[in-house]
């Protein structure tokens, strides 16, 4: 497989074509160095297998940070170098080799994180990002300060050539600062630094020539850069070809595709919404044209074949696999010992990402020991094996199981349906989101293999877990949609959003209204938008889809305006009649719609019937997941993780 062979970037050697990207993590720099946790974190990913690994963002000075609220890295004196050292030693340790990414935000940080101070920038320009207040006004930097700037950037390099990093990345792409200087949006100086190709190129020309000066002939400097900015008058690809034939010239040995600037960010994390490898086209056109310079590029390579894919079109030499090993360190491994169905693919949700937004650290809705690897990391076995009993196959039972299961417990998972899943099997039907089945497909591999025993078309009633008597009862059946009564669901027009997305052709005639606007109500409507019907939604609160995350729903609003769904909020539902909807709008004013069909999706209720008697009948106890409370996949999978867990 051409993914496992090696590959030299300059005169680093790595072993796979397999790099993990900078990623910010949130989990707090101490004195603008790593914590235990990124460092566990990183060391964790060349455990893993990929052949580099990148820091994250790391600013020259600390007043040159992203917006991202957690303290975050910055290398401003030979005091921090020990620091870093600790990290680049505990990813050398796990065989895969270093590289800093330097970055310097510019015009997109916050007065926070400028210590009170405006933002620097080429041009007094404001930015805004997606969804979120706008960042300050940028105030234009004079030359001294460019030097500065300049300066500071040589200075951390040769921190980090210190601390024994293999390689450096100079951040040149996401709408950061040296890509304010090179989009012509951005960078409207009249003086040396603006206006041409080659005076836009001054800043980080100046950056590489007198890095590499520091570093010497030999050190791999790598460049992030943007090859389309998706905003009119930025960047685009001939003129970021042109920018990578000179930068190679001037001995930058690798390119990492970093498209966008942070108003257009949402698609720098592309969600499962979007279409994958839209990086290719422009990884085709580099390598086409550049002379020895390899091209790394990313964003939802989450599938191993995919990425051989990639690298035999010829569109890349090294792939980047972000959110992907997060989700699962072992991916590379896996391929390297032909297991990759067992790899957990990344869906794609962005939850990660949106943490940061929240000011926390980063966590993955399918991986629970992300942030806490030197804490579950290791698998212990338990001192004490039982018989563990799971009841329900969802999401949350499945993870449940086989993490019990790899501690030695012996388990038996049952459901009472005839395939693993609950309500991903649901879930996965809705547009967009087929790949949340890749969830399934990774347990219905890895569950056996833990050596599970798996019981489908079984319905655990009490009589039954008697006969079993298990030591340990984990209670994992979900939650049922909730039927309001005052609505008639005998009706044929009334349907729950499973009926309606399990069998689409029930839903009949052109007018449809969906009560209920959380993610499941939208989703549902979404799809019969999709079928050419007119939706209506009715929603009690002021806004819908608040039970999403940032990127969700950016994604989902935009779509909702593309379909031309109507969206009554504030509104309350008095009455329904096979072919009538009667509320109350906004403004206190009664109305009545006539339709075809009626979903009602209003939220679901624990499944709890069984758990009084339960109780008594194990000496353990644990209820998971949607049948505690009916919320979402991480709080499942979490929570089934963490019950196995505290086995003792
Ligand atoms: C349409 C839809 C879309 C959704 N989309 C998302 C999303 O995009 N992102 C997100 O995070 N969350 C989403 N959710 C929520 C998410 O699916 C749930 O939070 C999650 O699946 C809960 O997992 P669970 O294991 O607790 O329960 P479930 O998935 O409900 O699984 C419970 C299982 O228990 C079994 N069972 C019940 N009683 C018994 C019994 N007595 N004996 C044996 N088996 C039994 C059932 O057959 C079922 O398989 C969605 C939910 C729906 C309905
Ligand atoms: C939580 C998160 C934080 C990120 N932080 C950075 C960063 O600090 N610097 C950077 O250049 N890219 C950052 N990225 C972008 C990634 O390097 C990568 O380009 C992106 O995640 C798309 O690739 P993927 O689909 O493989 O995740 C971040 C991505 C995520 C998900
Ligand atoms: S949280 Fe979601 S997007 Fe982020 S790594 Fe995990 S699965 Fe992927």
């Amino acid at each position: 497989m051409k993914l496992m062979e090696e590959i030299s970037i300059g005169s680093m050697e790595l072993k796979n074509r397999i790099a993990y990207p900078p990623i910010t993590t949130g989990f707090g720099a101490i004195n603008g160095s790593y914590s235990a946790e990124d460092i566990e974190f990183s060391a964790e990913r060349a455990k893993g297998g990929a052949a580099l690994v990148f820091t994250d963002a790391v600013a020259p000075t600390r007043d040159q940070q992203t917006p991202v609220s957690t303290p975050l890295p910055y290398f401003d004196n030979d005091g921090q170098i020990a620091a870093y050292a600790r990290w680049v030693d505990a990813v050398h340790h796990n065989g895969a080799k270093t590289c800093i990414q330097l970055n310097n935000a510019g015009r997109q940080t916050t007065f926070d994180k400028r210590g009170g101070k405006s933002p620097m920038a080429p041009s007094a320009m404001s930015s805004k990002m997606v969804g979120i207040l706008p960042f300050p006004d940028a105030v234009e930097m004079t030359e001294t300060q460019i030097e500065q700037m300049i300066l500071d950037y040589v200075l951390a390099a040769s921190r980090a050539q210190v601390a024994g990093f293999d390689a450096i990345d100079i951040d040149g792409g996401a709408g950061y600062l040296i890509q304010q200087f090179m989009s012509p949006l951005t960078n409207r100086r009249k003086d040396k630094w603006g206006g041409s190709l080659q005076n836009r190129l001054r800043f980080p020309l100046e950056i590489i020539r007198r890095t590499r000066e520091v570093v010497g002939p030999q050190y791999p400097l790598l460049f992030d850069l943007c090859m389309d900015e998706c905003a009119e008058g930025g960047i685009r690809p001939e003129e970021a070809l042109e920018t990578a034939l000179i930068l190679e010239q001037e001995g930058i040995e690798a390119f990492r595709i970093h498209n966008y600037n942070i108003e257009t960010y949402d698609r720098m994390f592309p969600t499962m919404a979007t279409q994958r490898g839209v990086n290719v086209p422009f990884g085709k056109i580099l390598k086409e044209q550049l002379r020895s310079a390899k091209v790394m590029l990313g964003q939802r390579i989450n599938d191993p074949d995919l990425a051989e894919q990639i690298l035999n079109e010829g569109a890349a030499d090294i792939l980047l696999l972000g959110r992907p090993l997060i989700a699962d360190p072992y991916f590379p491994k896996k391929v390297l010992l032909n297991r990759s169905k067992s790899i957990r693919k990344c869906i794609a949700c962005n939850h990660c990402v949106d943490m940061l937004g929240y000011a926390r650290p980063i966590r993955c809705v399918i991986n629970p020991i992300v942030g806490f690897e030197k804490e579950y990391g290791e698998v212990v076995q338990s001192a004490n094996p039982k018989n563990v009993l799971v009841i329900g196959g969802g999401v949350g039972g499945m993870e449940a199981a086989k993490a019990a299961a790899d501690r030695g417990h012996k388990v038996v998972l049952c459901d009472k349906s005839d395939r693993l899943g609950g309500h991903i099997k649901i879930a996965c039907l809705t547009p967009h989101k087929e790949e949340l089945e890749n969830i399934i497909d990774y347990y219905e591999e890895v569950l056996p293999e833990a050596g599970v025993d798996i019981r489908l078309n079984t319905e655990i009633d009490i009589p039954g877990v008697k006969e079993m008597a298990p030591d340990v009862i984990i209670q994992a059946t979900g939650s049922t949609v909730i039927k309001p009564g005052f609505i008639d669901f005998d009706l044929p027009t009334v349907f729950t959003p499973e009926e309606a997305t399990v069998s689409p052709e029930i839903v009949k005639g052109d007018k449809v209204v969906v009560i209920g606007g959380g993610a499941v109500g939208i989703e549902v409507a979404e799809m019969l938008a999709m079928q050419n019907k007119q939706v209506t939604v009715i929603e009690m609160k002021n806004a819908v889809i608040e039970d999403l995350g940032i990127f969700l729903a950016v994604d989902l609003h935009r779509r909702m305006e593309t379909l031309g769904l109507t969206i009554n909020t504030g509104a309350t539902v008095q009455s329904v009649k096979s072919n009538s909807v009667t509320y109350i709008d906004s403004s206190g004013e009664q109305k009545v719609l006539e339709t075809d069909a009626i979903i009602v999706a209003v939220g679901f209720k624990p499944n709890r019937d069984l758990s009084e008697k339960l109780k008594g009948l194990s000496k353990e106890f644990i209820r998971i997941g949607d049948c505690s409370s009916p919320r979402k996949i991480l709080d499942a999978v979490h929570e089934g993780f963490h019950a196995a867990r505290m086995l003792d």
